[in-house]
């Protein structure tokens, strides 16, 4: 699947994700600036925060409770596109993907 990210800046980076990793993953493993990561993927640190594009958001399917939760401890605001990136998974279904990077995770 492909992921593009999109910094503060507005730069565009798209690259190819690997099924049964995460967008939180693919954004370290391709050194893609702006989400951090630090928990390692397990909802803990809301250090993978992205806006999801807003006609893309919906078909991610539901935020569960452990999510909800930590995306209200975000060092940028929370919008009504807000994901955890670790928390989005790689399948077919995610190709095309475009999240924006917030202006800090720290
Ligand atoms: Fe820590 Fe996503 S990597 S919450």
């Amino acid at each position: 699947a492909r992921i593009t990210y999109i910094s503060p800046a507005g730069v565009k980076t798209t690259v190819e994700a690997e099924d049964g990793s995460t967008v939180m993953q693919t954004a370290l493993r391709n050194n893609v600036d702006g989400i951090v990561g630090e928990c390692g993927g397990n909802a803990l640190c809301a250090t993978c925060h992205v806006y999801v594009d807003e006609a893309q958001f919906a078909g991610l399917g539901p935020i569960v409770d452990f999510e909800e939760e930590l995306l209200d401890c975000t060092s940028s605001p929370r919008k009504d596109t807000s994901r955890l990136s670790c928390q989005i998974p790689v399948t077919g279904a995610v190709d095309g993907l475009i999240v924006r990077l917030p202006e800090t995770q720290e």
